[in-house]
């Protein structure tokens, strides 16, 4: 039987792109952090394409795109990303990135831009994808939809913690303004808002361990 593609959208830190690698770890699929893609791209614009006032040239940046080349490298499952053969998995997280990023991730050509290499992953199958618009846009006939949520004061704590671990500087209340800025912001665009699709599977794991959550989202898929 051919394996899944599992789509897997929500608000911010509700613990996606980590459950969704255990998930592939123990499913024997690839996880792609679709939210990396977005990130990367942010981070070129951030060394190549800013005006003299400092933020993002967006038309430096759409004339760029030819110059950007995002690779996945597989690492036992997991696929790390390049930027021009640089590894940015861990330059992607900063707090700049992070506020910059759902201004970028807002233009119509960004999200066409990354459109097709995220669809062309899911191609032969097996795959466990995390995003805003996977289960709407980029994979609307993925074989099963889940879209992820909890409180904010839950999602701050996590991300607040995941940023100390990564031994990036971080202070609480600004990490609750990003998140509820990048909420809105997300929710709000035009193109490819972050939504819950008809056919998702709400799963809200504030008082959830992510055991609990890992479990409860398993228990909805057939074996394979
Ligand atoms: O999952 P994340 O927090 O790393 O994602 C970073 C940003 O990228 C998020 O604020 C919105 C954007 N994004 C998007 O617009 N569509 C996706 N499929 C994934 C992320």
């Amino acid at each position: 039987m051919k394996k899944p593609v599992i789509a897997i959208d929500g608000y911010s830190s509700t613990g996606k792109s980590s459950i969704s690698k255990i998930i592939a770890e123990k499913l024997g699929l690839i996880h792609l952090d679709t939210g990396a893609l977005y990130r990367g791209v942010t981070w070129f614009a951030l060394q190549n394409c800013l005006n003299e006032e400092g933020s993002i040239d967006t038309h430096k940046l759409f004339s760029s795109f030819d110059q950007i080349d995002l690779e996945f490298k597989n690492d036992n499952g997991e696929l790390v990303l390049f930027l021009n053969h640089i590894d940015i998995s861990k330059a992607i997280r900063t707090n700049e990135v992070s506020e910059n990023v759902s201004f970028v991730a807002k233009q119509k050509e960004v999200r066409d831009f990354l459109l097709q290499s995220q669809r062309s992953l899911a191609e032969k199958g097996g795959i466990i994808m995390d995003g805003r618009d996977i289960g709407t846009v980029v994979l609307p006939h993925a074989d099963y939809k889940f879209f992820m949520t909890a409180s904010i004061e839950e999602r701050t704590k996590r991300r607040y913690e995941e940023l100390i671990s990564l031994g990036i500087d971080a202070d609480e209340q600004q990490v609750k303004e990003n998140l509820l800025i990048r909420d809105k912001i997300d929710s709000e665009r035009e193109i490819a808002p972050l939504k819950q699709a008809d056919d998702a599977i709400v799963i809200d794991n504030t008082n959830l361990s992510k055991e609990g959550t890992i479990e409860s989202i398993l228990s909805h898929i057939k074996k394979f």
